[in-house]
């Protein structure tokens, strides 16, 4: 079995530097679909997620060239099948940007319904308009959605009845070699938006809007790529480094990072006392106290991200007095915070409300990992923790955090992972 074992509590100070986004990467492997010829990609994060999609791109027959780490070329001219094997796609959500990709280019496509995080209720209505709209077929049998054309896709408005990154991310994708004009409209406007956006454009595709609730994208036939598309830092993983650093009452400084993307967290960073400096790439969270009580609720960018929601019931859950946090986004979201309360939080949590009110210290036990969000906040609550915490279910996390552990220990903090089967296989040789 894989954990993690954190021996705290500890201060956290130092520097650490910000891996890419690995939910505008996981929308950028699939676009490479579109292209024609190869595509060079940097700043991509080592992590099983993208792992995992190298993988389903390779089974359809693709050539990658894997330069380094974070660095690979993409070779989709082979690629003559959207048929993508269930087993593969089923294990993550991302994999249903093959839908979108795979009809701007095939007939017929046919992936898993999507796997991912139990978050709640996580229907892809939105995603299927989408496809409708552009003049596709959808049909959700069998545990796989099938999706087919006749001719090429033509453009449309399309309205999403909710916000939803997914949906706009598929629906960018479909449209983006589409025949003619499409305008979506209540689109998320999350950073990963607009870096698909910039990676589809400056490879010839025309995307106006991207950032703001409505998107313009007028089809293009062919997309090709004159040089190589560095993706941009994860705004969560800087988060989950900015709330460790306060909540250890530490002194981090966030390298390789888009300040701007991270104002949500700034904001309540302070609010907690914490002191902030922003660099044109860093962020320096400093904390010298107990945090204040704070209140959050998660909505859509440029609100609080609901993928910071349970490191911040961390930070609250040592805090000097009560907060409050109300997830908008997700209806299962809260799960978490069991595990926490196993380390002496005094956390009540209901429907789509959790009140937190703080105690001086949170104690060691073993936790696991709901989620990948909620596995950093077990790793987050061990470092403040005294004792030693063993966080189990750590695949959630690798799925998502890119050399976390090693990130830590740059940090000082006393961490280590632990795989069971290695060792007995070791034991075995
Ligand atoms: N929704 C619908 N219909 C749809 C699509 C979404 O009703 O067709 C609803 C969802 O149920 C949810 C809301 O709309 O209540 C927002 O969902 P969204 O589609 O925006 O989420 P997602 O695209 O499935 C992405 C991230 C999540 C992140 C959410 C919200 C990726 C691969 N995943 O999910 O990230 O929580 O946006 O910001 O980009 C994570 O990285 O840990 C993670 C879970």
């Amino acid at each position: 079995m894989k954990k993690i074992i954190v021996n705290g509590p500890c201060k956290l100070k130092g520097e650490v530097i910000i891996s890419g986004a690995k939910n505008a990467a996981v929308a950028i492997l699939p676009a490479t679909l579109l292209i024609n010829g190869k595509c060079h990609l940097e700043n991509v994060p080592n992590i099983s997620d993208i792992r995992a999609y190298y993988e389903i791109l390779e089974s359809l027959g693709a050539k990658i060239d894997y330069i380094s780490d974070n660095e690979v070329i993409i070779d989709n001219s082979n690629v003559n099948s959207a048929i993508a094997s269930y087993e593969l796609t089923s294990k993550f959500r991302a994999s249903y940007y093959l839908l979108g990709a795979l009809l701007g280019k095939f007939d017929k496509v046919q992936i898993s319904l999507p796997g991912g995080c139990n978050l709640g209720a996580r229907p892809i209505d939105q995603h299927i308009k989408a496809f409708e709209k552009l003049g596709a077929t959808v049909e959700v049998k069998n545990g796989n959605v099938y999706a087919s054309r006749t001719n090429r896709l033509k453009g449309n408005n399309i309205f999403l009845d909710v916000v939803s990154v997914g949906a706009t991310i598929n629906a960018i994708l479909a449209a983006t070699l589409a025949d003619g004009n499409t305008i979506i409209e209540n689109c998320a406007k999350e950073p990963h938006v607009v870096d698909l956006a910039n990676f589809l454009n400056s490879m010839g595709a025309n995307i106006k809007g991207a950032g703001t609730d409505t998107i313009k994208i007028t089809g293009v036939d062919t997309l090709t790529q004159k040089s190589s598309y560095s993706i941009i830092p994860d705004q969560i993983e800087a988060g989950t480094f900015m709330v460790a650093a306060a909540a250890t009452c530490g002194d981090v400084v966030i390298k390789n990072c888009i300040p701007k993307h991270l104002e949500p967290i700034t904001s309540k960073l302070i609010e907690a006392g914490a002191s902030i400096e922003e660099g044109n790439s860093s962020i320096r969270v400093k904390m010298s106290d107990r945090p204040k009580a704070f209140s959050i609720k998660t909505m859509p960018y440029p609100g609080f991200p609901t993928d910071m929601q349970p490191q911040m019931c961390v930070l609250l859950a040592i805090c000097n007095g009560t907060g409050i946090i109300v997830e908008s986004i997700w209806e299962s979201r809260f799960q978490y915070t069991d595990e926490l309360a196993k380390m002496g939080a005094d956390i009540s949590a209901h429907g789509s409300t959790a009140i937190i009110k703080g105690v001086d210290k949170l104690y060691n036990a073993p936790v696991y990992s709901h989620d990948l969000r909620a596995g950093a906040a077990m790793v987050i609550a061990g470092l403040i923790a005294e004792g030693k915490t063993e966080v189990y279910n750590i695949e959630h996390i690798l799925r998502g955090y890119e050399n976390i552990v090693e990130k830590f220990k740059k940090l000082g903090a006393n961490i280590e992972y632990i795989d069971d089967e290695a060792l007995q296989g070791d034991k075995n040789a």
